[in-house]
């Protein structure tokens, strides 16, 4: 892999004693696109959080464009470019969310702000609406254009579909596409097969808080998740 853009080695973590991440290591090229997938309650988000710095990690190594990121709180992360949009609370629900989109810092004039503007539409009409009076599908629409306004080299994004229409995913699945082809790097833990068939280039199977196999796209790549899902 030419590029490496992160370097996730010995990875180990999850909550006080309990140790749910194990051992994991990967690397990830600029411009790729992965999918995490697994069952619930494998250890996909404790893994995003462990990598944005959301969790303190146990042990191992994050490298991100050769930088340790290991020693690094999330907020140093996030200056380092890493983008995490969070499965849970992923909106400041109090804000509008014009607010919401605002604290990134990013949410100004510019060609992204307008393609993602373009590509929801329902967004600009809720400008002035407080977050927490969103849909579950809204909500998620502007956790997205969040992470993906910050435009970070590795973004991070968790379930980003949950409750959101079919033609907005797909729509998701877009914007990411465009913003891998012009180098930025994406982590996406995802259940949906149409949009895991429509972005990655290779896709992660995660089982008791180990990444299992790596499976890169192809035609039989539904098919060979699902199967997985079913040992
Ligand atoms: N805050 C927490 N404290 C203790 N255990 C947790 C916490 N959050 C998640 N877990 C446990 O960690 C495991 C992995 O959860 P999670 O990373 O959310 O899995 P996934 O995202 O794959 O559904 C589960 O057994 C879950 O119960
Ligand atoms: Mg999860």
């Amino acid at each position: 892999m030419s590029d490496k853009i992160l370097d996730v080695k010995g990875l180990s973590g999850g909550y006080g004693d309990i140790t749910i991440v194990r051992d994991v290591n990967f690397s990830i090229g600029k411009g790729e696109v992965v999918c995490l997938a697994g069952r619930n309650g494998v250890g996909k988000t404790t893994l995003m959080k462990l990598l944005s710095g959301a969790l303190a990690p146990g042990k191992g190594h994050i490298c991100l464009n050769g930088k340790d990121l290991s020693g690094l709180n999330a907020f140093e992360r996030q200056q380092k470019q890493i983008s995490h949009g969070l499965q849970e609370q992923s909106v400041f629900s109090g804000l509008t969310v014009r607010d919401n989109l605002s604290l990134t810092g990013k949410w100004g004039k510019s060609s992204l702000v307008d393609r993602l503007l373009e590509a929801f539409p329902i967004i600009e009409k809720r400008y002035d609406v407080q977050a927490g009076k969103l849909s579950g599908g809204e909500r998620k629409l502007v956790s997205f254009c969040r992470s993906v306004v910050e435009d970070g080299l590795m973004t991070l994004l968790d379930e980003p579909t949950e409750g959101v229409q079919p033609e907005n995913i797909e729509r998701m699945g877009e914007v990411i596409l465009e913003q891998a082809k012009q180098g930025r790097s994406f982590i996406v833990a995802e259940q949906n097969l149409s949009l895991i068939e429509q972005i990655a280039d290779a896709c992660w199977m995660m089982d008791h808080g180990e990444l299992k196999s790596l499976f890169p796209a192809s035609p039989n790549l539904r098919e060979r998740i699902v199967s997985e899902l079913l040992i």
